[in-house]
């Protein structure tokens, strides 16, 4: 195992989550941007589903795209229906888990530049064990405190069922989590965590795939 997996191992069992760097480059890294603009170009052109999840502010007639749910199975994204039935996040996954894992879901994550609002504090599922699901999300564009990244708080994977999210954020600590574009963000999907609204003029887009062991039934 090389030294940034294995640190990365190390942070997800102690905290929840850890990034990994330059998981994913060059041509496909590129091929992913274009065919994620493409799909929100659609949805700007007036394509709606059920899958393209959006919002409509205050005050503002324009709907605001923030989720492409079901990826693998939209007209215009083979290229992530290939990430998520194969390839260099299920090779990351099965290290950061240790063991042999499986896809269970793909999302193309978007956070429009001025619009884009937070996401509440949550834990995405309690329903695993710690150490058995998590969610790589891979970022298409830079991601920093000023363009929504992801906060987590450290540790809270390991509460029990129980925990009351809005208790354990207040208590802290907060720690905003930064990312370039190609790196992989890992989460164990107990962690207490939250995404900040994007003021900035900065897309940030990012495609988030929840791997669950293979021997795990949920
Ligand atoms: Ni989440």
């Amino acid at each position: 195992m090389s030294a940034p997996i294995a640190a990365a191992v190390g942070q997800l069992r102690a905290d929840g989550f850890a990034v990994v760097s330059g998981v994913v480059t060059h041509a496909l890294l590129e091929d992913l941007r274009a065919e994620a603009a493409a799909l929100v170009a659609a949805f700007d052109d007036g394509h709606r589903s059920d899958n393209f999840w959006h919002f409509t502010r205050k005050g503002d007639s324009a709907p605001v795209l923030f989720r492409i749910h079901n990826l693998q199975q939209q007209p215009g994204a083979p290229l992530a229906a290939e990430l998520f039935a194969t390839g260099p996040l299920h090779h990351l996954a099965e290290r950061l888990l240790g063991q042999p894992a499986r896809a269970r879901v793909i999302a193309l994550i978007v956070k429009m530049p001025h619009v884009a609002a937070a996401v509440p504090w949550h834990r995405d599922r309690v329903d695993a064990p710690a150490g058995s699901a998590i969610n790589l999300s891979l970022f298409l564009d830079d991601s920093d405190a000023d363009n929504g990244c992801l906060e987590f708080v450290p540790g809270s994977h390991l509460l029990a069922d129980e925990a009351v999210v809005d208790q354990v954020c207040t208590a802290g600590p907060v720690v905003p989590v930064a990312a370039k574009a190609g790196d992989v963000a890992v989460h164990d999907v107990r962690v207490v965590h939250a995404s900040r609204p994007n003021p900035s003029a900065r897309t940030r887009r990012s495609l988030v795939i929840e791997f669950a062991l293979a021997t795990e039934s949920t």
